[in-house]
């Protein structure tokens, strides 16, 4: 198998697995079934994905120019690499706000869903309202972005989320807004993502294709792409098991 039908595989697997369209949480909040208490509930716990992206991308920076294996091996194998170091930069200057095709902060864009839910922003992260589950997404989430190599990095974070952000997110601002009665703004978050992971989900395929260069490589992006598939799923149970099964009690 060629790298690129590699890939294609690879990102069937993702398409099947996820859990933005997939989950049973989310089947409900497509379906218009959840109210408006359970939203509030899930968007309170959501906020650690948006807390997390600026400190994934400035990770993935810091880690352009190291691929794999130790430090040493890895520099060593690779050189410093000018467009690699360029695309991932633009990410962060994405997310900060800063690039033509993303001219607003991301982090401040969420505020406008919490505020039309009603939750004051200084509720926002506070220990007492994340769920354990939270807890470790966020934990586990920023330290990737911290301590994976680069080949990890684009297969667990960019592979995984920014193909199906762009099928899964529009769906989800149409229900926000059909639903449960949010407006274009309340769902900007939302709606950028699935505009800019266009240009990110490009970027971390052909990243991933000059990357994966080893049947060991192949091994490694199948294995972070669970880890990665693995974030949403432990985010939305823990939300489904407080707010709608009651399992876990707030
Ligand atoms: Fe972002």
């Amino acid at each position: 198998m060629d790298t690129e039908a590699f890939l294609d595989s690879v990102s069937e697997e993702i398409h099947q697995h996820n859990a933005m369209m997939l989950h049973a949480l989310m089947k409900l909040m497509f379906d218009g079934e959840l109210s408006r208490e359970q939203v509030a509930g899930w968007a309170r716990q959501f906020w650690v994905i948006p807390h997390t992206h600026l400190i994934n991308n400035a990770g993935k920076l810091a880690h352009a120019q190291l691929w794999r294996g130790g430090f040493l091996q890895q520099l060593m194998e690779s050189p410093y690499d000018r467009d690699m170091t360029a695309k991932l930069g633009e990410a962060v200057l994405d997310e900060m706000g800063k690039t033509e095709i993303s001219p607003q902060s991301h982090y401040d864009c969420y505020f406008f869903l919490t505020d039309a839910l009603g939750i004051p922003m200084a509720e926002m992260g506070r220990p007492e309202d994340l769920l354990p589950n939270s807890l470790l997404v966020m934990h586990a989430w920023t330290k990737s972005a911290l301590e994976f190599s680069l080949l990890e990095l684009i297969a667990s974070h960019n592979f995984v989320n920014d193909h199906t952000n762009t099928i899964a997110y529009p769906r989800l601002c149409e229900a926000l807004m059909g639903h449960y009665g949010l407006s274009r703004k309340a769902v900007t978050w939302f709606d950028l993502h699935g505009e800019v992971d266009k240009a990110h989900g490009a970027m971390s395929r052909s990243v991933l294709a000059q990357l994966v260069q080893t049947e060991e490589d192949r091994r490694v992006v199948r294995y972070a792409v669970k880890f990665g598939l693995g974030i949403k799923w432990a985010l939305f149970d823990g939300v489904m098991n407080a707010y709608v099964n009651k399992s876990y009690p707030i």
